[in-house]
This record gives C-alpha cells, sequence and structure tokens, in this order.
C-alpha cells in the first residue's frame, strides 16, 4: 500500500424508542443486576413502525454526505444480516434516499456481525487500486430475537456509515491481519424465520475460541504486540462479551485480567453499546466509535478491533489514529443520537412487536411515527416504499 488508507469520517444512527433493561426484568421477573452487570446492558434500542435497517443506513449515510459531499463515490457496501429483500440489495434503497451517484454499484454483503469489517476491507483494497475513488460503508441491523427467550436481552439497533477513503481524516486500516471461520451452527437465521435460532452458550464459547484463533494468525502474521495497542474494541453482542474476550485475550498473553486492566482497556468503547444493545454488523463500529468520543490521547496510536459474526468468521485488524482525528469527530451528535430516544415501557415495547408488515401482498400506509430523516411510508405491490421527512 503506498498512499495511507482508512477511515475519513464515521457517523452513527440508532432507532426512535429505547426500553430500560428494568422493564424487561419487570416483565420476568429476572434480577435487573443480570443485565445491568451481568450482561453489562441498561437498555436496548427499538425501533418504531416506520424504521428498518435502510432509514437507519440513510440516516447515518445522510451525515457523511453532508459533510464530504459525493464526489469520488463509486461504491456503496451496505453490511447486513437483517436484510428486507432476498435478491435486492438494501444499497440501492440507500443510493436513492441520500442522491448518491448513479454511476456507483451498491452491493449487500453477509456473514452475520462481521460483514461490516468484511465490507470496511473490500473497501481499504478497491480504495488501492484507485485511490481517488472514495467507498461508502455501511453497517445496519436490528437485533431481534424470540419473545421471552434468552436473547431478548441482547436485543438492539443501529447504523454506522463510513467513509473508506486514502489519505484518511480519522484512522489509518493496518495491513496485518488475523483471520478464522469455522463451521459452527451457534446462530443462525434460515430463510423463513424473522428472528435467528441461536445457542447461546455455544456462542459465547465460539467467540472466545475465534478470539484466540484469529489473535495467533495475526501475531504469526507479525502484528503488534497486546502493549502495542492504546485501545482495545470488540464486536458487543453485550459489553459483558467484550470483558469475556479481553479476558481470553490477555490470559493467553500470560498477562492478569484484572478488573482495572479490563477497565482501562475498554470502558470508552462500551459507552455507546451499553445502551443501544446488539446492532450486529454495527456493534465494533458503535464500539470504535464510543472510544473515539471518550478517548483523548490517541494521536498516532493504534487500537485493535476484533469482529466476530456468529457461524462463523472472526477477524482481528489493527487501525491508527491520525494525529489530529479529534477535530473530525460527531461526539455531540452521537450523544444525542442515543439520549434523544424515547423510553418505552414493557407493554409499549409488546406493542411494538405485535405490529409487524404484510407478508401477503397486501398493501399499507405506516403512519410516522420516528424523527428520522427517513421513513418507511408504505408497504404496495410487495415493495417497500421510501421517503425523506422533508418530503412527506
Ligand atoms: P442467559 O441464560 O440469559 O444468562 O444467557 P446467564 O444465566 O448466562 O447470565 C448471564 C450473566 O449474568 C452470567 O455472567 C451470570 O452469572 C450473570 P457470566 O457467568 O457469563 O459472567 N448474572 C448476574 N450478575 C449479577 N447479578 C445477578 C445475575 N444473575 C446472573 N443477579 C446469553 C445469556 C448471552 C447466552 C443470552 O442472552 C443469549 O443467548 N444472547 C444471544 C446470543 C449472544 O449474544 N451471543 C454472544 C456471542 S455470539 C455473537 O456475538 C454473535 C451475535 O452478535 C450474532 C451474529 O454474529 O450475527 C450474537
Amino acid at each position: 500500500m503506498t498512499v495511507p488508507i482508512g477511515i475519513h469520517d464515521i457517523a452513527l444512527a440508532t432507532g426512535h424508542y429505547a426500553m430500560d433493561l428494568a422493564e424487561l426484568a419487570r416483565h420476568n421477573g429476572a434480577d435487573v443486576n443480570k443485565y445491568y452487570i451481568g450482561l453489562g446492558q441498561t437498555s436496548q434500542t427499538v425501533p418504531a413502525p416506520d424504521e428498518d435497517i435502510v432509514t437507519l443506513a440513510a440516516a447515518a449515510a445522510k451525515q457523511i454526505v453532508a459533510r464530504h459531499g459525493v464526489e469520488g463515490i463509486r461504491t456503496i457496501l451496505f453490511a447486513t444480516e437483517s436484510g428486507i429483500d432476498q435478491s435486492k440489495s438494501a444499497a440501492v434503497y440507500v443510493q436513492d434516499l441520500i442522491g448518491l451517484p448513479a454511476a456507483s454499484r451498491a452491493v449487500e454483503l453477509k456473514q452475520a456481525c462481521y460483514g461490516g469489517t468484511s465490507a470496511l476491507q473490500l473497501a481499504v483494497g478497491i480504495v488501492a487500486r484507485d485511490p481517488e475513488q472514495r467507498v461508502l460503508v455501511i453497517a445496519s441491523d436490528i437485533a431481534k430475537y424470540d419473545l421471552d427467550s434468552g436473547g431478548e436481552s441482547t436485543q438492539g439497533g443501529a447504523a454506522v456509515a463510513m467513509l473508506v477513503a486514502a489519505n484518511p481524516n480519522l484512522a489509518v486500516v493496518d495491513e496485518t491481519v488475523g483471520l478464522y471461520t469455522a463451521n459452527v451452527q451457534d446462530f443462525w437465521r434460515p430463510n423463513y424465520r424473522s428472528t435467528p435460532l441461536v445457542d447461546g452458550k455455544l456462542s459465547v464459547s465460539a467467540y472466545l475460541e475465534a478470539v484466540e484463533q484469529a489473535w495467533k494468525d495475526y501475531e504469526g502474521r507479525g502484528g503488534r504486540g497486546v502493549s502495542e495497542f492504546a485501545g482495545f474494541c470488540y464486536h458487543q453482542p453485550f459489553t459483558k462479551m467484550a470483558h469475556k474476550a479481553h479476558t481470553r485475550l490477555l490470559e493467553l498473553k500470560g498477562i492478569e485480567a484484572t478488573a482495572a486492566r479490563l477497565h482501562a482497556d475498554l470502558s470508552p468503547t462500551t459507552i455507546y453499546n451499553r445502551a443501544i444493545g446488539n446492532s450486529y454488523t454495527a456493534s465494533l463500529f458503535v464500539g470504535f466509535t464510543s472510544l473515539l468520543d471518550h478517548s483523548d490521547d490517541l494521536d498516532g496510536r493504534s487500537v485493535a478491533l476484533f469482529s466476530y459474526g456468529s457461524g462463523c468468521v472472526a477477524e482481528l485488524f489493527s487501525v491508527t489514529m491520525v494525529p489530529g482525528y479529534r477535530a473530525h469527530l460527531r461526539t455531540a451528535d452521537n450523544r444525542a443520537a442515543i439520549a434523544r430516544r424515547e423510553p418505552i415501557s414493557y407493554e409499549k415495547y409488546r406493542a411494538l412487536r405485535d405490529f409487524t408488515l404484510p407478508e401477503d401482498g397486501s398493501e399499507l400506509v405506516v403512519s410516522a411515527r420516528s424523527r428520522s430523516p427517513f421513513r418507511l411510508t408504505a408497504i404496495s405491490g410487495h415493495s417497500r416504499i421510501y421517503a425523506a421527512a422533508h418530503a412527506q
């Protein structure tokens, strides 16, 4: 790589409602500390009926386009595992909604929560071939499990949009990566289901095995040592998972994983995920955004990122922060996106869960509920119809 390539900008969007996990505990009789402490989650984003992965993605991507324009964007990579169509890419809707160039390729990528990282790495490759181009990478997901299942406490939703470019403002994506793929049936969603099937305990152990194997591959390829990183971001299905993963990594390297060490290494990365819940493909990048918004000394320093997608594929990679990156952050907007969510009771959450889009071809007008700049307005002719809020 002759020119540095990486993340030029990163923007976050999340859904309209938030349910405190005390509400779930009130419903199912669990001790709320199981959620607050045991899982490390305080609340979860719940989307409004007029929100889906496309509206979240467009809300995140709009911020990028407002700051940088569309020039040079010839590729839109949309990672998701809560896709709305088996054929048409969600990226095409976003291209239209935010006015991206027609002279572009717009595709969707899938491998559970790993999809966002694969999109980022593919984007780096495209820019390496032509540094004049910029690639819009979007990771957008709504995590929804069966009612009254173990996974329900780990639901959530968010989108992260990143502009990948040469000579980036924020972070250079480093070349050395560690990879791991294994055929594990820990979490999957057959085409006929709207919620995944999950073996929770197996998924945790498969994730931890992937940390170890990806790190070993990374090390074997000449990667940095643990002490060379100023931060560690993990995929966070729930924030306690980052603690388990980092403990596994430290112990592998013979380092004692004390509570103080875990807090110092991880706490800035878990603040947003703790409130949002799992956002699948976006989760790792929500954690990265949280790190950037809650650290003040990362100029020129490297951050390790661990991406895990059930099934499973994992990647350990790193970025090196560009000096002066802090001038380009969106800290106030990110905090506001989380803080302005409307708190809801368990009963309201159940009512929202009971709302489903027609699956038999019938028409539906979706009433305006969210404050999102883009809304799902109708189902018509088996199609989702979207509109910008100002156009309604
Ligand atoms: P569970 O049965 O609800 O909870 O399953 P638990 O009994 O295992 O308890 C959770 C923790 O709370 C335990 O801590 C308890 O001790 C603790 P740990 O032993 O693990 O350290 N606890 C308490 N702590 C304080 N006070 C209390 C209390 N009570 C209990 N009173 C599970 C939890 C995560 C398995 C479940 O929520 C689940 O199945 N979630 C969905 C799957 C998942 O998130 N897996 C994570 C790894 S796989 C992954 O990350 C990929 C994924 O994002 C999907 C993709 O890639 O597409 C999911």
